[in-house]
């Protein structure tokens, strides 16, 4: 298998904010500004990666070279709920033109992990579209799999990409080895997994962080 296509953005802001979002202390108002930072600073990084195409632009005194994004409106962001929400918010920040996807998607007991879908609403993807699928968390990768494949299922986009606040390795793998042209943008790449598929040392379980426990 070639090697994943791995962005870590290891900008001083991200690794302050994953930080905090790893604290226990961090309540869930602390998590969730941190998350969405996190989502703001990756979709950021990933800019990068787009060409600009030059404009004219009038200033108050004369006329100028300018430039513009291209294709920042060909940008599809699949959220997957409810992790994804304050993550997703952050993206918006930078990616305002981007088309959504919503799907609600859940990975059940170790050790299958079989994921359930309950709601799914993914627009048609288009040939010049490059999907973004955001979980802070990718930890087996088989929650993204299936969002993935959900996905294709609406059309090949000409890039998909993963961003997760904190990965573990054995899932970029796992996700890989089924999208092998697939880019990750991560914060931070943890030591593994523990037998209920939480990543460790990670922030614990990212939707009750940010939303509180159900229970
Ligand atoms: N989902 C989470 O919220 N946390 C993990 O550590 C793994 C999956």
């Amino acid at each position: 298998m070639a090697s994943p296509r791995i962005t870590i953005v290891k900008h001083p802001m991200a690794l302050e904010q994953l930080t905090l979002a790893r604290d226990r202390r961090s309540d869930q108002v602390i998590f969730r500004k941190a998350i969405f930072r996190l989502g703001r600073i990756l979709a950021y990084e990933f800019l990068r990666t787009l060409e600009t195409k030059e404009v004219q632009v009038e200033t108050p005194l004369e006329k100028s070279r300018g430039e513009k994004i291209k294709g920042n409106d060909k940008i599809v962001i699949v959220m997957i709920l409810r992790a994804s929400i304050p993550f997703v918010e952050g993206m918006y920040k930078m990616l305002p033109m981007a088309r959504t996807g919503i799907i609600s998607a859940w990975r059940g007991e170790p050790p299958d992990f079989s994921i359930e879908v309950s709601y799914a609403k993914i627009p048609t993807i288009h040939e010049d579209d490059i999907v973004i699928i955001a979980d802070p968390m990718l930890a087996t990768g088989h929650t993204l799999v299936e969002v993935a494949n959900r996905v294709m299922a609406r059309g090949k986009p000409k890039r998909l990409v993963f961003f997760s606040v904190i990965s573990a390795r054995q899932g970029i793998n796992y996700v890989s080895r089924v999208y092998p042209n697939a880019e990750f943008y991560t914060c931070a790449i943890d030591r593994k997994l523990n037998k209920e598929g939480y990543i460790l040392p990670g922030l614990g379980d990212a939707g009750d962080r940010a939303f509180g426990s159900p229970y």
